[in-house]
């Protein structure tokens, strides 16, 4: 049954009023990897954009990364949340989840608490569970966090995956509000496709397997067509899009996804090369980062997008709001 019947046009919709970003202290450079692995500077930034990432030493945890995030974004927000999703490719442990721990470090214990595993697409997919609770009206407000540590996935002796993958937190609050209001998250749309799961796959850390042309070529082909449909279900043309906000696999897959849509390089947020693949990490770190560098301003209308391990995708439009 819909707890919809009380609300009025456009109320119930997810606002988001608070985001926060956490890196590691340890920066590693193209040079730092050139120096134990068979690579060059020049293939791993004509590949993939990528200078260098941050990478968590043992005694930084996801749930360290994901608490530093979550702790600014309550801070900015200032509203009280009633459940915290996390998503994460690389929870502590297998069990317990990690969410609850990172609620009670929060002081937030009691309320409900879940890891969300999507891969790369992992924070959209946080966000439209958000969405729903808060237009069901469980929860009057949601902190949804992506936290990753990647860099411990790829076999460190693998030069093919190890340049690719960084460490790193992002979190936002997500709020009741109405869907004309700054802030407003769209419909978020999602998709898998589990035939392909051998593409990218990691038994366990350090063993991480990818076929990275197959991925690429499937990564532009998702963001692509999700990102077409989530501006239309928004009611936006793709010229109406003031930034385009994929999830930062690498340059040359948001490069091709991009001129797909026909939206140019400027347009498009990246940050990748500073800090690599961050996971579900990636898209929460890009808007407080372009946020704070002025790259986005209150009223632009931003168009998110993911793609990962699964094979999972996603995208959805955000309208920023004044000061989150
Ligand atoms: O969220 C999604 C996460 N996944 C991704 O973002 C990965 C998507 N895939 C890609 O971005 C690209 O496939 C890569 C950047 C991973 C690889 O680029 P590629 O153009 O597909 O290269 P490749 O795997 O076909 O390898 C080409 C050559 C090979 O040498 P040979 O067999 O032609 O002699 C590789 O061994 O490049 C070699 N190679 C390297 N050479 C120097 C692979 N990695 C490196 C390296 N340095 N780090």
């Amino acid at each position: 049954m819909s707890t919809l019947g009380t609300t009025g046009p456009g109320e119930g919709a997810a606002v988001l009023c608070g985001i926060g970003a956490v890196l590691p202290h340890t920066a590693v450079s193209n040079a730092d990897l050139t120096a134990r692995l068979n690579t060059t500077d020049e293939w791993i930034r004509s590949r993939t954009g990528i200078a260098q990432r941050y990478v968590a030493g043992a005694d930084l945890s996801t749930a360290d990364l994901a608490v530093h995030a979550a702790a600014r974004s309550l801070d900015r927000s200032s509203v009280p949340v009633q459940a915290l999703v996390l998503a994460s490719t690389t929870p502590d442990r297998c069990c317990p989840a990690t969410a609850p721990a990172v609620a009670a470090r929060l002081g937030l214990t009691g309320i409900p608490a879940f890891d969300l595993a999507a891969g790369c697409a992992g924070f959209l997919y946080a966000l439209a569970v958000a969405a729903g609770l808060i237009a069901d009206a469980t929860a009057q407000a949601v902190l949804v966090i992506g936290a990753d540590r990647l860099a411990a996935l790829p076999d460190p002796d693998d030069r093919t995956t190890v340049p690719l993958f960084g460490d790193g937190a992002g979190a936002v609050v997500l709020r009741r509000g109405t869907a004309a209001e700054g802030g407003a998250l769209g419909r978020v749309l999602l998709g898998s496709d589990g035939t392909h799961a051998d593409l990218i796959q990691a038994p366990h850390p350090g063993a991480l397997r990818m076929q990275g042309a197959e991925v690429f070529r499937h990564a532009v082909d998702r963001m692509s067509t999700v990102s077409r449909q989530a501006a239309a279900a928004a009611g936006w043309s793709l010229d109406d899009v003031d930034h385009l906000v994929p999830h930062q696999a690498n340059a040359r897959i948001t490069g091709f996804t991009a001129r797909r849509l026909g939206i140019p390089d400027d347009r498009q947020l990246q940050n990748v090369e500073h800090v690599g693949n961050t996971g579900a990490a990636s898209i929460p770190l890009l808007l407080a980062q372009a946020a704070a560098d002025g790259r986005i301003k209150p009223g632009h209308r931003l168009l998110l997008t993911a793609f990962g391990a699964g094979l999972t995708w996603g995208a959805t439009t955000l309208t920023w709001p004044d000061r989150p």
